[in-house]
């Protein structure tokens, strides 16, 4: 298990639009210590997207102090920051985000291109080895609309573990699935929280959140401990 905690500390983030300003996210305090499965829930327009947008790099906050693995992200430079994001994060998304173009084994292709530290010979075994994680060695050569729902989700959490990341980040991973499948990929991101991942998920689903350690809630730009009534784990 690698050492790369999350460590949020007075965070705001705010909008403006033609309405004028919306402060989404206020003086956000989080820690997620190394190996730690979480939940992160709200109802829809909390700020979870956003939220986790900032955790994983992919857009900044406005104040605040973010330390992701010991490194002081506030003051990186955008190239700087996709390095770190190349190194520790991967991806999973409530629609799957698969290139309905390409077959499963070509989309588990894309992060290793960009990735320059994994050579084209070692790309099969890679691949092979993330199919076989989520029960899908045999499926290489289907496209994703030939897959379930829950298939293609699994296909989207290979693609995250390709490169090896430290730190999963989850919008609404279950959004689109039935019960059972929800259950499926839950009980997935959970062995792979065995095995030491760190493991982030948002979600408006507290039944997704049992299968977490820990559950937060953000309402009104706020986080807090779930309640006892929202989450069956809470302290
Ligand atoms: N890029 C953006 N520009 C303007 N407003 C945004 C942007 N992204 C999100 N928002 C607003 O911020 C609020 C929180 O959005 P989001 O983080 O997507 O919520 P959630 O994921 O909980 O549904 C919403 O009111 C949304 O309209
Ligand atoms: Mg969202």
């Amino acid at each position: 298990m690698s050492n790369c905690v999350i460590e949020l500390s007075g965070l705001n983030k705010s909008f403006t639009n033609g309405a004028g300003s919306h402060h989404v996210l206020k003086k956000i305090d989080l820690s997620v210590v190394s190996g730690e499965m979480i939940a992160i829930l709200g109802q829809s327009g909390s700020g979870k997207s956003t939220l986790l947008s900032i955790m994983g790099l992919l857009d900044t906050a406005d104040s605040g102090r973010f330390l992701l693995c010991d490194q002081n992200v506030s003051t990186f430079s955008a190239y700087q920051m996709s390095l770190l994001r190349n190194k520790h994060i991967g991806w999973v998304f409530q629609n799957f985000n698969l290139i309905a173009d390409m077959t499963v084994a070509e989309n588990l292709a894309v992060p290793l291109r960009f990735n320059p530290s994994i050579k084209q010979s070692e790309f099969t075994s890679k691949i092979n080895q993330v199919l076989q994680k989520v029960g899908l060695a045999d499926k290489q050569a289907f496209y994703p609309a030939e897959l379930s729902g829950g298939q293609q989700q699994r296909v989207a959490i290979a693609r995250a573990l390709i490169c090896q990341p430290d730190i999963l980040l989850c919008d609404e991973p279950t959004g689109n699935l039935d019960s059972l499948n929800s259950n499926k990929i839950m009980a997935l991101l959970g062995d792979l929280h065995k095995e030491g991942k760190t493991v982030v998920i948002i979600t408006h689903d507290p039944e997704v959140a049992d299968f977490c350690q820990k559950a937060y809630r953000l309402y009104d730009g706020e986080i807090a401990p779930a309640s006892a009534q929202e989450f069956k784990h809470a302290v």
